[in-house]
């Protein structure tokens, strides 16, 4: 049946293995009475039939060949501008990044660029590429570009590896799809995540590590954070099955598995990084930015034996956390914040917390007494405006574990308030 008022689905079947699974979203799709036109790109042809997806989808399948003779039925515009939404599924790392550029140079990549409807992607692709920074780069792009992303999930890879990466099942696509033509923004997770995965669905970004100021090619100002906090909450947030980013400063640490990480060595480069990384559900800032910087580096290796010491005029470095939390647009859900003070820890942090407009501040003492600044173990007071909770003396991993559970409440909680 395709009444009136039957909603048009245009499908964009990228070039991937999963592309059979495109093949049953359409069955599923014809079942609910969608009508479906399809496009198929070059590479797709490799994984999939345009006899099989004509079988399907009961009409003509559409790729590069067609110009010639049907830009006179139906041009590429229309193509686009008929549909109710736009569905690319398999969405490869090479058509999200055409998308995400504003690629035209195939029939696909032309309509993806030239609708005025809703895209909904399904990503798939191999876990590293999927972590590869340019992907979560481009992933980034798309969503504020107001692109819809449905999964992908983890699970084992047809390419013998384990991570996110796999297109989520057709019946996961059909829910996303029938949200997204509900006008919804937040795509349903799909039923069968694991439980404990509990930030599954949800993006987050962190900061971790120093950052380095340059005063000349071979000096700069820094401070003693190893990074461990920021890298042990990345690490755990990706465990929980959130899509992380990472946007670190000089350490000495590994890149945690899982993760999408951002090398910098500036407070400026740390804010840029961040704001490229958002929108997310969360931020978590955990790193030591530096607070000031010389103003003016010097472009060659300051000298002695000139007399007096250079004199450093210091300005002071952009707050990325205040930033973050003071967007009027693309606020993240969750802005969380860390104080380290070396006195008056509470006071301190609770007026770090008013000041910054975050939603939680975690205080740590990294005065002699109570350094942390290096260790493995930490000992935190986390405050909200109306509550502030101590934990005992814990491993970092550990404040990173509880601290994800936290984080995850209160993304659920924020979630049903809405
Ligand atoms: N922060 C930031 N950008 C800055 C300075 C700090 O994002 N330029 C963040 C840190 O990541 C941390 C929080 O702000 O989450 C508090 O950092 P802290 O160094 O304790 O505070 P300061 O802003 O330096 O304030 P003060 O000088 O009063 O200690």
């Amino acid at each position: 049946m395709t009444g009136v008022s039957a909603q048009r689905i245009l499908l964009v079947i990228g070039g991937g293995i999963a592309a059979y699974k495109a093949l049953e979203l359409i069955r599923r799709l014809r079942e609910r009475s969608y009508v479906v036109r399809a496009v198929m790109t070059a590479a797709a042809r490799h994984f999939v039939t345009p006899l099989s997806v004509t079988s399907l989808t009961g009409t003509k399948v559409y790729d590069d060949l067609f110009a010639v003779s049907d830009e006179a039925t139906m041009g590429h515009i229309e193509l686009s501008r008929d549909a109710d939404l736009l569905v690319v599924a398999p969405a490869t790392a090479d058509l999200l990044a055409k998308m995400a550029r504003g690629h035209a140079d195939d029939l696909a990549s032309t309509l993806l660029l030239a609708t005025d409807k809703k895209i909904l992607v399904a990503p798939a692709m191999n876990v590293r590429m999927w972590l590869a920074s340019p992907t979560q780069r481009n992933v980034a792009t798309l969503r504020e570009d107001g692109v819809l992303f449905v999964g992908p999930e983890d699970g084992d890879m047809a390419c013998g590896e384990h991570g996110p990466g796999r297109m989520s099942e057709p019946a996961a696509i059909l829910g996303a799809i029938e949200a997204a033509l509900r006008g919804e923004t937040r795509i349903p997770l799909p039923q069968h995540l694991a439980p404990g995965r509990r930030l599954a669905g949800r993006r987050v970004v962190v900061t971790s590590g120093p950052t380095h100021e340059p005063i000349d090619p071979v000096r700069y100002i820094g401070n003693r954070s190893s990074g461990k906090q920021g890298h042990a909450i990345a690490l755990a947030a990706a465990e929980a099955g959130a899509e992380v980013v990472l946007v670190s400063g000089p350490v000495a640490l590994q890149d945690p598995a899982g993760v999408s990480t951002i090398r910098v060595e500036t407070a400026q480069e740390m804010l840029a990084a961040v704001e490229a990384a958002l929108p997310a559900d969360a931020f978590v800032s955990v790193a030591a930015v530096a607070d000031w910087r010389p103003a003016a580096p010097a472009p060659e290796k300051l000298k002695k034996g000139r007399g007096t010491a250079p004199a450093l005029t210091l300005v002071e470095t952009p707050d990325i956390l205040a930033k973050v939390a003071a967007r009027p647009s693309g606020r993240p859900a969750l802005v969380v914040g860390f104080a380290a003070e070396t006195e008056n820890l509470l006071d301190h942090a609770r007026s770090k917390l008013a000041r910054k407009g975050c939603d939680m501040i975690i205080a740590n003492d990294v005065g002699a007494a109570g350094s942390v600044m290096g260790l493995d173990a930490n000992e935190v007071t986390l405050l909200t405006p109306g509550s502030a909770e101590t934990w005992p003396r814990m491993s970092k991993s550990e404040v990173a574990h509880r601290l994800v559970e936290r984080l995850a409440d209160m993304l659920d909680r924020l979630d049903h308030e809405r």
